[in-house]
């Protein structure tokens, strides 16, 4: 963060890269994803000459790709495509996984069709592939997470190896670059699960969420942020129930809240917790909004990809944060430009 200046975070969420590799369609959505996220940064960051890397940030916020329509060893490759905007603009980014990053892949049911002839079938339990023939069966958590650290721009990390299978579990500090030691705000993620994982946080996570916060900011005096992918059930409670009206903020309310399975205490934690500000997840493609819960908010970004389901126009959610004294306000932008459902949320 830079003296005086706000520090914008662009969110893309469901970007969903990889689709359909073997068709016209599939390759040329990811193009137009990048345009997406190229379009938002250029807007956002409008003849910019500080460096970006000092208040500019990017958060994957999970599906960065759909690897059960990857047929490659190394899904990687798209990862690493989807990731390209933040990286060439020299904006450090960090990732969150979503259900779709790490999922094995399936045979499209349209090659099984007359005249297609039916490929190997490979097993569908996960664990016990073995020989070439199955080896795309999807590159793990830890192998792209592994893959992404190695940029130079990746803020992201594996997390605590006690939670692993379940792997982006890390925080961030925000800090003024004249002033390391007094933090602006910690960015919490947490791996919600899905793919090769139940899409749960589970209590071993909430856990260390506790401990983290007891540890780097036991008065709460910080100001907290969090992001995951899969809406916690608490969403369900504070969904608008047709139109968007206040107090929630908004733009599209097209479908059910797709949550967790269940509910293990994080939503208790971070309720309770006076420093949390906002939740902030993606996963269901045609929600956008903002929603008070208790002294917080749960928020949607916005799909972002042309990737996945769902045909509503694409944008980004942005955040501004603000240091004297602390703001947090968000806003979406489209990627026609134009700018709507401005909310502050602390
Ligand atoms: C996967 O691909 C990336 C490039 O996209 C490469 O850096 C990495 O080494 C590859 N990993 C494996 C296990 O082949
Ligand atoms: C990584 O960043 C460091 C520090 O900013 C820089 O000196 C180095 O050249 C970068 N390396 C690559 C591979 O971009
Ligand atoms: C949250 O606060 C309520 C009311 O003070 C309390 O009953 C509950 O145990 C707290 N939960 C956590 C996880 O600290």
């Amino acid at each position: 963060m830079r003296t005086g200046a706000p520090f914008k975070i662009a969110v893309f969420a469901d970007l969903h890269f990889g689709e359909n590799a073997w068709t016209e369609w599939g390759p040329r959505q990811d193009v137009n994803s990048i345009f997406v996220m190229n379009t938002v940064l250029r807007q956002e960051t409008p003849g910019d000459l500080i460096p970006f890397q000092r208040h500019h940030f990017v958060i994957y916020l999970g599906d960065v790709i759909t690897a059960n329509n990857i047929m490659i060893a190394n899904a990687s490759l798209y990862w690493d495509q989807a990731t390209s905007p933040a990286k060439d603009r020299g904006i450090p980014w960090a990732s969150v996984f979503g259900n779709h990053d790490d999922a094995a892949f399936e045979w499209p049911i349209e090659w099984f069709s007359t005249p297609g002839i039916p490929p190997i079938h490979c097993p569908q339990t996960a664990t016990s592939y073995s020989g070439e023939e199955c080896s795309f069966k999807g590159t793990g958590r830890l192998e792209l997470m592994k893959n992404e650290i190695k940029n130079n721009g990746s803020s992201s990390s594996y997390g605590p190896r006690n939670l692993w299978p379940s792997v982006s579990n890390y925080v961030i500090q925000v800090s003024s670059p004249d002033d390391q030691q007094s933090p602006v705000a910690f960015l919490y993620f947490l791996d919600s699960g899905g793919g090769s994982y139940p899409e749960v946080i589970s209590s071993g996570q909430v856990e260390w969420f506790r401990q983290k916060a007891e540890e780097i900011n036991p008065d709460s005096r910080v100001p907290e942020i969090v992001f995951w992918h899969i809406p916690s059930t608490a969403y369900k409670v504070v969904a608008p129930k047709s139109g968007i009206q206040k107090p929630c903020i908004g733009s599209i309310n097209k479908e059910d809240v797709a949550a967790q399975e269940v509910e293990t205490g994080i939503m208790d934690l971070l309720a309770n917790r006076t420093s949390v500000k906002a939740i902030f997840v993606g996963h269901n493609h045609g929600l956008d909004w903002c929603c008070p819960f208790k002294k917080l908010w749960l928020c949607y970004a916005r799909h972002t990809g042309y990737g996945g389901y769902g045909d509503w126009p694409r944008g980004a959610r942005i955040l501004e944060i603000t240091q004297k004294p602390f703001s947090l306000q968000s806003w979406i932008r489209m990627e026609d430009g134009h700018v709507h459902s401005e909310v502050v949320l602390s």
